[in-house]
């Protein structure tokens, strides 16, 4: 059997190539449900190495399958390919040239690392214990209403063949490149967003005593809204609460009759989010009503709770600990951050975990979804090193 050793310097004999692949897909960033450019190149490039490839799964993302000697076990990696609505403020030579459009997440370095896999799986085929279904996801950020994940697997991509294991990463600007976070159990928080909408009654600034005025009301609800996490939630029990947003208003010496808030709620338990849902619902209703105003209520649960599974999770922090080094590998502390890889999670048992991509001495500091986003691009063979010796030795070690 191949040794990890030898797929790590493989994998660092891609570099070049791999840099090339992000560069261009950070140069032509493409928002959810928006991948042509991107899903096209990962189709071309996986059926040029020989898979079988579908397209437009949940839209715009891509299955290829590896077949190995035997059927199973079945090895899913998922690899997300959207970008977000930003503006790039990053001056280098492969910066967008989508105009407010930028791969501010490192999902071209998902892609990227994905494309990597793919060759060096190919190259190894005769050493898979059973089949590689590799996952290019849209609309991870869930930019364009819907999540991908759900979309994908609404379209058959978790069908013929079923996957027996996922396997899938983030490269994290919090995390210094070298390192790993591979987290046992709930990982990432369940991400809920709310919108609730006052209708309270206009009029003259000056004149409140002839209206219901809605700005006050949704000042109350907010202030309330806070009482939820500190009053409600059990102390031990990880829960956030934020409004985002709020409108309302066009001028100093008008009531306005409506004022609209949006926000988020994210919770590790589903017996949390259930009691966040309803005492939101109950506070700005009931504080609505006491105003002689009304409070309408939407709900969303956008992303569910990820959780790692036990068998996968120790496979992995082995497998990235023969990689980066065993002192390089962390458990991490859980993340109150959503990501839709949960969807999929939740009908496969699988591992999803933090690449490091930070680097201090390459400027590579700022966070994900900020303009000035970049990544060490050091970290792309490591993702390709992990996931193509998670792929080989599944099934061979397990
Ligand atoms: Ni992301």
């Amino acid at each position: 059997m191949i040794e990890v050793k030898t797929i790590r310097e493989e994998a660092m004999k891609l570099t070049e190539q791999l840099v090339a692949w992000r560069r261009d897909f950070h140069r032509h960033p493409e928002l959810g449900f928006s991948e042509f450019r991107t899903g096209r190149i990962v189709a071309e490039t996986l059926e040029a190495l020989g898979y079988q490839v579908q397209r437009n799964v949940g839209r715009t993302g891509v299955v290829g399958l590896l077949q190995g000697a035997k059927p199973s076990p079945v090895v899913m990696l998922r690899f997300d390919m959207d970008a977000l609505p930003i503006q790039e403020e990053n001056e280098v030579e492969y910066a967008s040239q989508n105009a407010g459009v930028m791969h501010a997440c490192g999902h071209d370095g998902h892609t990227a690392i994905g494309l990597g896999v793919a060759t060096l799986l190919a190259r190894h085929r005769d050493e898979l214990a059973g089949q590689v279904k590799l996952v290019f996801q849209p609309n991870e950020e869930g930019t364009n209403d819907s999540n991908g994940a759900p979309a994908m697997i609404a379209d058959g991509a978790l069908k013929s063949p079923r996957p027996d294991v996922l396997f899938g990463l983030h490269v994290w600007n919090s995390l210094d490149l070298g390192k790993a976070i591979v987290h046992p159990g709930a990982m990432m928080a369940a991400a809920d967003i709310f919108r609730i909408r006052v209708v309270g009654r206009g009029g003259h600034g000056a004149i409140p005593q002839q209206t219901v005025d809605p700005v006050l009301v949704a000042s109350h609800i907010v202030v309330a809204l806070q009482s939820i996490v500190s009053r409600n939630v059990p102390p031990m029990q990880p829960a956030v609460l934020t409004v985002g947003s709020i409108q309302a208003g066009t001028a100093f010496n008008v009531i306005p009759p409506t004022a609209e808030m949006v926000g988020t709620v994210r919770t590790f338990d589903n017996d949390v989010q259930n009691l966040v849902e309803n005492r939101l619902r109950r506070i700005s209703g009931q504080i609505a009503a006491a105003f002689g105003a009304e409070a309408e209520v939407t709900y969303q649960r956008v992303t569910p709770l990820l959780v790692n599974a036990p068998v996968p999770t120790t496979f992995m922090q082995q497998i990235a600990g023969q990689v980066l080094g065993t002192a390089n590998v962390v458990a991490g502390e859980p993340s109150m951050g959503g990501e839709d890889v949960a969807y999929f999670l939740q009908e496969v048992p699988g591992c999803f975990f933090f690449l490091g991509s930070r680097n201090v001495s390459k400027g590579k500091v700022y966070s994900h979804h900020h303009p000035l986003f970049d990544i060490d691009e050091d970290a792309l063979p490591l993702g390709v090193a992990i996931l193509t010796a998670a792929s080989l030795r599944y099934g061979h070690e397990t």
